[in-house]
């Protein structure tokens, strides 16, 4: 399965996003592909937000290699499931599809959490650590509910 994230910038919430989710893969085995993108090209070619990079780093997470880039249409054909961090991402991946544009891939992030309630992850760019800690937790929900829905499927039964 390939998944995308993304936000605006691609410098704080979807490179963590992508980060959580490629840890979470590892730990249960699965043969998944994670890339994350921004809609906006204001950072393209960064490295993720500073305390992007300190949250990470404290639940054993290095996203220092990442680069920012900025989603295309042609991301809308490559990936199974792409997430979007919240509601104005998601109106301006419509834009970028242009007319016309599947979305039938596309969901809000959090409606892993709270299917159906279209809740924005808060943008913590224009705030300090406590907002970045929040996201993160938020995010990590999220990850271990996608895990949980489709990790399971290539694992065979449960054990009783
Ligand atoms: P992100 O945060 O979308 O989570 O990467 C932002 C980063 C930069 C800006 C906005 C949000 N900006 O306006 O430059």
């Amino acid at each position: 399965m390939k998944l995308l994230m993304v936000c605006l910038g691609n410098i704080c919430r979807s490179p963590l996003a992508e980060g959580i989710l490629k840890k979470k893969i590892k730990e249960n085995h699965l043969d998944w592909e994670v890339d994350s993108a921004g809609t906006e090209s204001y950072h393209v070619g960064e490295t993720p937000h500073p305390l992007a990079q300190k949250i990470a780093v404290h639940h054993g997470i290095d996203i220092s290699g990442h680069r920012a880039r900025r989603f295309s249409k042609s991301d809308l054909e490559k990936f199974d499931k792409i997430y979007a961090m919240a509601k104005d991402v998601y109106e301006e991946m419509k834009f970028i599809g242009g007319k016309n544009t599947n979305m039938q891939n596309i969901d809000l992030f959090l409606n892993e959490v709270s299917p159906g309630k279209n809740l924005s992850v808060p943008d913590p760019w224009y705030g300090g650590e406590e907002d970045f800690k929040y996201a993160y937790k938020l995010m990590e929900e999220a990850c271990d509910k996608i895990i949980l829905k489709y990790g399971r499927q290539n694992s065979g039964p449960l054990p009783l």
